[in-house]
């Protein structure tokens, strides 16, 4: 029987910030009826789906009610009320990726457990109440500390190098790791259906800005060795069965100067390592995630060339409605495009857009990248 693509059946996104914008973006030509939940009037995604709710995603009531007429439920952000989630699946409206799913990755301790009890190799590590109370049984310095619950684009991590900087430290549960002196970070997206095939986008490597503390600058496809991208991928896929999960799983990892491979974190969904597919590659990691959650084909993952992803981050020193300084100037460049996601406010490091440049010629698309970078500013 042919399927009706898809006019009649209602999926809600809990999250409308970019990831939903570009999963609405990615999807449209396939008419599916998109309802979003976010806490911000401003969000994203607010003007480009069939329905837009204002609320709050960790609250139970706010969750269940906008979820229990739907069909299907999918997530941009995991820091959402997963008890609401799990009511609803036993209603019957089917959620992926699955409660429990995001209620392991929520806690960035029950991920390295898991990663512990499915021999996924990972940082070694303990979990803390309180760091400041702990005083016994700690790995060396530097380690680093990670809050185990809500912290994102690098805001629950805090490197740990000397005693002074243990007393900056959280003292929320966290999770003490040891500090990996890598020689690269890489990520893999894998997607899988319902029906357990898996397939993963090509290894990408990752830049990080220091002072931002998060991955700015991404490359696809790696040229790091065939094995190393080989061990990376069946790394995710294995990762993607033993959770079982439906839909995408991104994978960041950690390659050790000694060629290992370290998973650091995961996320259960589309991610911010993979938007350079929109451009890059076969089919965007957006459309993707839908076919994986709707249990149709997934598309060939293959890059159609190279593609070098920056983010576009609020400029430090400025705060308040968000000014574009160099749009024009990078219009004029040819393989670059410019994904603005809309937010009316600018903060030092906020993600305001990102920016793809594709170029047969890996070096010509990295200088293109750091030319973009000097040109485009976010200010306020
Ligand atoms: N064990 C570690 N050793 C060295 N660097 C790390 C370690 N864990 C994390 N990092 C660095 O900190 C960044 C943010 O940590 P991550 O766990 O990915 O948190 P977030 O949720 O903020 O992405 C990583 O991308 C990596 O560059
Ligand atoms: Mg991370």
């Amino acid at each position: 029987m042919g399927k009706r693509f898809y006019g009649d059946l209602q999926l809600g996104i809990l999250g409308g910030g970019q990831l939903g914008r570009m999963f609405i973006q990615g999807t449209i030509n396939y008419n599916v009826d998109i309802h979003i939940l976010d806490p911000d009037k401003n969000a994203p995604s607010r003007d480009i789906c069939k329905n837009f709710v204002q609320g709050a995603l960790d609250d139970f009531d706010t969750v269940y009610q906008f979820g229990k007429d739907l069909d299907m439920l999918t997530i941009e952000i995991e820091k959402v009320n997963v008890d609401a989630l799990e009511k609803l699946e036993e209603e019957g409206v089917i959620v992926y990726p699955q409660a429990r799913v995001i209620r392991l990755i929520q806690d960035k301790g029950l991920q390295k457990q898991f990663f512990k009890q499915n021999d996924i190799p990972t940082a070694a590590f303990q979990l803390v109440k309180n760091l400041h109370e702990e005083t016994e049984d700690l790995p060396p310095l530097p380690f680093i500390q990670k809050l185990r619950k809500d912290g994102y684009d690098g805001r629950g991590v805090k490197r740990i190098a000397k005693a002074a900087d243990l007393e900056e430290a959280f003292s929320e549960p966290s999770l003490i790791e040891e500090w990996i002196d890598f020689e690269q970070e890489i990520a893999v997206i894998v997607a899988r259906n319902d029906d357990g095939e898996t397939a993963t986008f090509p290894m990408v490597e990752m830049g990080f800005n220091v002072e931002a503390n998060l991955v700015e600058f991404l490359i696809s496809p790696s040229v790091l060795s065939f094995e190393v991208q080989q061990k990376a991928e069946e790394l995710a896929r294995k990762i993607a069965d033993d959770l079982q999960i439906v839909g995408l799983l991104a994978v960041e990892m950690f390659l050790t100067k000694e060629g290992e491979i370290l998973v650091n974190e995961l996320a259960p969904r589309p991610h911010n390592s993979g938007h350079h597919t929109i451009e890059g590659n076969f089919i965007s990691q957006f459309e993707q995630h839908m076919r994986a959650i709707f249990n149709l084909p997934l598309g060939n993952t293959e890059a159609r060339t190279n593609a070098v992803m920056i983010n576009l981050l609020g400029e430090e020193g400025y705060e308040g409605p968000a000014l574009y300084e160099g749009v024009e100037e990078v219009m004029t460049m040819d393989g670059v495009y410019i994904h603005l996601y809309g937010k009316k406010f600018t903060r030092p490091f906020r993600k305001m857009g990102h920016v793809c440049i594709v170029n047969d010629d890996r070096e010509v698309a990295i200088e293109k990248a750091r030319k973009v970078q000097e040109i485009l500013k976010v200010k306020a």
